[in-house]
């Protein structure tokens, strides 16, 4: 009797489990009301908004209009790279003990040059999460009337921020992977030293971006922390352009070249006039157009132009030409030289291909980390130049940037190469605390404590973080034409109605500041048909992108096709990309060293590189095989950093590159180079 009670009690408890699961999810789940997402303390708090000036889109961020990125400018600068002080502050002390307003500490600093990365792979301090401060002193040259703003500016700074200015705070920064700027026209001191101080904190939240997602959880690449852009302050007229947004419509032989310009007029409203000139690839100006002189009513003014070209020099991975576009800004006293490259061509999806200037491709990737490891995720013109001359090496033609917006000197670079690129931001697992229990092996009882991991896609203050990070992604990089596609979230929480939810709303924010490129969202599969098949997101997306580890933590690449069919049987007419797939491969390591057990990985494997190769052909051919499939980016470019792999071959390094961390090409390396040689 006792056996059968024992029985029906543990029926009975796991009865009622399943149907609290079920209760949750389709009843008690948060529902956010997307639509209606107000101020939270998220970014959208002070000072972030999206707006429109005569039907121009714009981002409002830190009180003041975010900028396009112009690659050359006539604003004086004072350049505040270079010597800094940093100092640990593990017990968060700095703050109450007054550090940036009243006195920095004489001692415990250590001289730096920024732009600098405090827990880099290679340094003393790898593993440390927490505060850091950075300060430096610099004297300033008073400006001409051309700068009478001045506009400091941080190009950024991991993961979130502080900033004070002579003693004065200036603000909180949450978020790393974008550019943000303050108004210090009123707090510079022309006279004396000015004492900037920058606290910097690299750990995870619920809320940031990448989020975190258990208790002790750290994001899938190296959560690096501190000043790792440039840093400067522009002196600009006090009625500036901000904003130039370049858009081409192709129309048989000919194109027009359209630019939406906006100015801030920040301070007296002067008349001013607008010349815009656009020169080919050649060098020959196309045309130059004039508005003006006009006295602007509104704080912000729109001015748009358009240039008719005929037998337009398009932009191709083969033949990336490039347009320049130079905007004179003259007004009494002051004058505003600005240009940027863009390029005319479209991007798009039809007939369940992705579509560049009207015509199907096969985009051959790779995806890519900022991850180097002795400078971290800094980049500097000798590692773009490195990276991206193995790329082209491999033959291929496009670069999954992951998981965050990379820095701008990139995607510029990439650009002038012909890559064509995928940009993302850091919404990188979110949700999917529940999963966590099965990657820590904490046994099912763990199981429902990870259940509320999905309650965090629908946080208000996570979804305000992403829709700054998105806005400004796209405001800095808009007129790159190497980009193709915006990446809304990779491996999130997306089941069901909810998930997808989401989604739909990402989507919209993107398309409110540009309607000119498709947007997809890396799925994780499990190859399990339950979970697989009750993903929410890609019904939003104009690519579905899925990351795929049949053969290296589930499954086998058999399973490659038939996951990819069942997919394409779901949305037929949707372009798929194999957007993460590969193994881990320690350089030099063979199939004869037999099997390596390290954790997160089910029946061992060899690690060796021939074992990575072989996935990679099998994914390739699998992909080549459905025309559905447009285009794949194997995972990754380069071994990086990884607190999640302390047992591997290179211990705490991530070893599905195919390369080195130091960038010596594997098997795979070699291999996929023939096989994107093909076609
Ligand atoms: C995921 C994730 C990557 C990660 C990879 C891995 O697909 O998107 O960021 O590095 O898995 O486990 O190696």
């Amino acid at each position: 009797m006792s056996f059968f009670i024992t029985v029906s009690i543990i029926l009975a408890a796991i009865a009622s489990g399943v149907l609290f699961f079920l209760l949750y999810l389709f009843v008690f789940y948060p529902r956010a009301g997307l639509n209606q997402l107000l101020p939270g303390i998220g970014a959208s708090g002070d000072g972030f908004a999206i707006k429109e000036a005569d039907g121009i889109p714009y981002v409002l961020s830190g009180g003041l209009p975010f900028p396009t990125h112009f690659e050359r400018s006539n604003h004086p600068i004072s350049d505040l790279t270079g010597g800094w002080h940093m100092r640990f502050d593990p017990e968060d002390r700095g703050g109450t003990e007054g550090w940036p307003v009243t006195k920095v500490p004489d001692e415990g600093w250590t001289p730096v040059k920024i732009p600098f990365t405090f827990n880099n792979a290679a340094g003393a301090h790898t593993s440390y999460d927490g505060t850091v401060w950075f300060h430096r002193r610099f004297r300033t040259s008073t400006p001409g009337a051309s700068g009478s703003l001045a506009r400091l500016r941080f190009d950024g700074v991991l993961l979130r921020s502080s900033i004070w200015l002579n003693g004065v705070k200036l603000g909180d920064r949450e978020g790393g992977y974008t550019p943000f700027f303050f108004d210090v026209s009123d707090l510079l001191d022309y006279k004396a030293d000015n004492h900037l101080v920058v606290r910097t904190d690299n750990r995870l939240t619920w809320n940031s971006l990448p989020p975190r997602i258990w208790k002790h959880h750290h994001a899938g690449w190296h959560t690096y922390g501190g000043i790792y852009r440039s840093v400067c302050v522009e002196f600009i007229p006090d009625q500036y352009i901000f904003k130039a947004a370049a858009t081409s419509v192709i129309s048989g032989k000919a194109a027009n070249l359209g630019l939406d310009v906006l100015v801030h007029n920040a301070g007296e409203r002067h008349a001013l006039t607008l010349c815009c000139s656009v020169y080919g690839p050649d060098g020959r100006r196309i045309g130059t157009q004039k508005k003006g002189p006009l006295t602007p009513k509104d704080t912000i003014s729109a001015y748009r132009f358009a240039f008719p070209i005929s037998h337009p020099s398009l932009w191709t991975p083969e033949h990336p030409r490039l347009y320049t576009v130079r905007l004179l800004l003259r007004r009494k006293g002051a004058l505003q030289d600005l240009s940027f490259k863009t390029g005319v061509r479209t991007a798009a999806v039809g007939n369940g291909s992705i579509l560049l200037n009207g015509s199907p491709v096969f985009l051959k990737g790779i995806c890519k980390h900022e991850d180097d490891p002795v400078f971290g995720s800094t980049q500097n013109n000798t590692i773009i130049a490195r990276d991206l001359a193995l790329i082209k090496k491999l033959n291929a033609n496009y670069i999954r940037l992951a998981h965050y917006p990379h820095c701008v000197k990139e995607l510029c670079e990439a650009r002038d190469r012909g890559f064509l690129l995928s940009e993302e931001i850091a919404n990188y697992q979110t949700g999917t605390g529940f999963a966590a229990w099965y990657e820590e092996k904490q046994g099912i009882l763990r199981f429902p404590i990870r259940m509320f991991g999905m309650r965090q896609m629908m946080n208000r203050s996570f979804l305000l973080n992403a829709r700054r990070e998105i806005a400004e992604m796209i405001e800095r990089d808009r007129n790159n034409p190497a980009i193709i596609l915006w990446s809304v979230g990779n491996e999130t929480y997306t089941l069901f109605k909810d998930g997808g939810k989401v989604y739909a709303w990402l989507r919209e924010v993107v398309r409110a500041l540009d309607t000119t490129r498709p947007v997809t969202m890396a799925e994780l599969t499990y190859n399990i048909p339950f979970f697989d098949n009750n993903r929410g997101a890609a019904a939003s997306m104009d690519v579905i992108s899925v990351n795929m580890y049949c053969g290296w933590y589930y499954g086998s690449t058999a399973d490659i096709g038939p996951h990819l069919d069942r997919l394409h049987r779901r949305f037929p007419e949707k372009p798929v990309i194999v957007s993460e797939f590969g193994a881990d491969a320690a350089p030099g390591r063979k199939e004869d060293d037999g099997v390596w057990k390290a954790e997160r990985v089910g029946f061992g494997k060899t690690y060796s590189e021939e074992y990575q190769a072989r996935v990679i052909r099998d994914y390739y051919n699998a992909a080549r095989s459905r025309p559905f499939v447009a285009g794949i980016s194997p995972w990754v470019f380069s071994d990086f950093y990884c607190t999640w792999f302390p047992n591997n071959p290179v211990p705490f390094y991530n070893l599905k590159g195919i390369t080195s961390a130091k960038r010596v090409p594997k098997a795979s390396f070699h291999l996929l180079r023939k096989l994107y040689g093909i076609r």
